[in-house]
């Protein structure tokens, strides 16, 4: 199968209306997955059985099982810098054995787990304590996966937040910590630096910043800070004590570390408890997909809608939608996961793709979205596949109508985009309201919905913590299968480096101390006017 295959299978029911599929009764049900107690329905999407068949031959082609047996078997895919990939690891709570070049890494894992766990706990109840006593604020400072995965799933579980306030401090815009640390006591705040590395720039930045701030009024700061890195020697340069150092290793990637160490913060927020259920959900998502067929596997599906979308049928963004506000921060979770994986064009082999890298992916909690940008979805001249999320139920039994009003609107959304209001259907409604002739047409018009747009639909019981581990370990998986069938290496991320290495280089130039020579017209320009400009 080529991708010109793919996309003439596109082609060819471009203009075919989405609703035609729905005189079959059974579409819903053939079209959707349930597992785990999820539901992920993708019969608003223009695949039949035909396109169905052929994606999966897709997968098939591209060696979809035999590379993720290979993944989870510790093998080292990650071929630009030779790692195994094993974020499974972290939440492989049975504990069956995992070897990487021949060793068993899951009693590290699981020591690791309960390392953290008992200084969440130290933390929670008041035993690990700070200079002016209990523990009231956590402030993470890490950046991208350091900070994206515990900040998003912070906010994901505040029903079941029970610990310290967490806050995270990622942007080296010093207006991030000032705001952050602004209000807090130095004498009961703790300090997690979480960083892979222990070299990012923007992390190692605030840790300083945020070390002087504790050190104006706590006489051995040092005390309060806690790290979480690959690199235990860089945690020491930086004067944080051992037994408060939280190590993982070079297999764990930055965007899929939040199972591990990285996740600190949210342990500490909601307890060792729901943090190894968070484990547990993920891990469950894990076993379906190691032994759903493809025709049934949730990952695979919504990867294969995917690459439907975007490498079929050219749509180049896709918007993720969840009706549920303590996820707003998973877009931006998404963002990092996916196009830091996906956004390649270079194959594992070094060749150029010869088709299109993962998609933009975007996205704002719904109801907002709708008040906001949907105007562009359902009447733009762009169509961009919505993926809508939603709960059963929610954690406010006082506030059921507020749900009900919540699920009402997600369906709606995707009933809208499906169907559509035809240029009659504007008409008569136009006319009901008393225009007519030119005045009538023109006005029907603004009111006509293309429809025969793209969306698929997630459905959960509630945001629990393992429904929020079977989610993100959901995404992952997708992302891992799409970058399989591009037949790129999805843990890496090279195109991060030029600019990080140009704004070392671009530092003393700002300041002054370097001269901008050899930079082009443009950069030299910018440069003279902020320094004409600062005070
Ligand atoms: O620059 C990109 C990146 O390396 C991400 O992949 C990573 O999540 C982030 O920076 C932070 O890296 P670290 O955890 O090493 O500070």
């Amino acid at each position: 199968m080529t991708w010109d295959d793919l996309k003439a299978a596109a082609d060819a029911v471009e203009d075919r209306h989405m609703l035609t599929l729905f005189e079959d009764e059974t579409r819903a049900d053939a079209f959707s997955v349930d597992a785990l107690g999820m539901r992920f329905d993708y019969s608003k999407t223009n695949i039949d059985v035909a396109a169905r068949t052929m994606l999966v031959e897709i997968a098939r082609e591209a060696r979809v099982e035999a590379k993720r047996d290979e993944m989870f078997s510790g093998a080292a895919i990650n071929n630009t810098e030779g790692r195994a990939v094993l974020h499974t690891a972290l939440r492989n709570l049975d504990g069956g054995p995992v070897t990487v070049d021949g060793v068993d890494v899951m009693p590290g894992v699981l020591a690791g787990l309960d390392q953290m766990q008992s200084f969440a706990e130290a933390v929670r109840s008041g035993s690990f304590t700070g200079q002016g006593g209990k523990i009231t604020d956590v402030v993470n400072i890490g950046i991208g996966g350091s900070d994206l995965g515990p900040a998003m799933g912070t906010l994901a579980l505040a029903p079941y937040h029970d610990g310290p306030r967490c806050h995270f401090v990622s942007n080296v815009d010093g207006a991030h910590i000032a705001d952050t640390l602004h209000g807090l006591d130095p004498a009961t705040t703790l300090v997690i630096v979480a960083s892979k590395t222990f070299t990012t720039i923007e992390t190692m930045t605030n840790a300083r910043t945020a070390k002087a701030w504790m050190s104006e009024t706590v006489s051995d700061p040092a005390t309060q800070f806690a790290a979480v890195s690959t690199s235990l020697e860089k945690t020491g340069e930086f004067g944080i004590a051992s037994d408060r150092v939280f190590g993982f290793e070079d297999w764990v990637g930055g965007r899929y570390s939040m199972w591990g160490p990285i996740g600190l913060a949210l342990m500490i927020a909601v307890g060792g408890e729901a943090f190894r259920a968070f484990l547990r959900g993920a891990q469950a998502m894990d076993v379906h997909f190691k032994s759903a067929s493809l025709e049934e596997n949730m990952p695979v599906l919504l990867a294969l809608v995917g690459i439907w979308h975007n490498q079929g049928c050219g749509y180049a963004t896709r918007a993720v939608l969840p009706y549920d506000q303590r996820l707003s921060r998973l877009p931006a979770y998404l963002q990092q996961l996916e196009m830091e994986s996906n956004g390649k064009r270079v194959a594992m082999d070094g060749s150029t793709l010869d088709v299109d890298s993962g998609p933009v992916v975007w996205g704002e909690p719904g109801t907002n979205g709708q008040h906001a940008f949907y105007q562009l979805i359902h009447q733009g001249t762009r169509v961009i596949p919505c993926e809508f999320m939603v709960a059963a139920e929610g954690h406010e039994p006082d506030l059921a109508h507020h749900h009900t009003l919540l699920i009402a609107n997600c369906l709606a959304q995707s009933e809208a985009l499906l169907r559509g209001r035809s240029l009659d259907e504007a008409r008569k409604m136009m006319t009901d309201k008393g225009f007519t002739g030119d005045e009538l047409e023109r006005q029907a018009r603004h009111r006509v919905f293309p429809g025969n747009r793209p969306s698929t639909t997630l459905v959960y019981r509630q945001l629990t913590p393992e429904v929020l581990g079977q989610i993100v370990a959901l995404y992952e998986h997708r992302v891992f299968v799409e970058g399989v069938i591009l037949g790129i290496n999805s843990f890496d991320q090279w195109g991060v480096e030029l600019g990080k290495e140009l704004a070392t280089s671009l530092g003393p130039v700002v300041t002054g101390e370097a001269s901008a020579e050899g930079k082009d017209s443009s950069t030299r320009a910018l440069v003279d006017y902020v320094l004409k400009h600062r005070g």
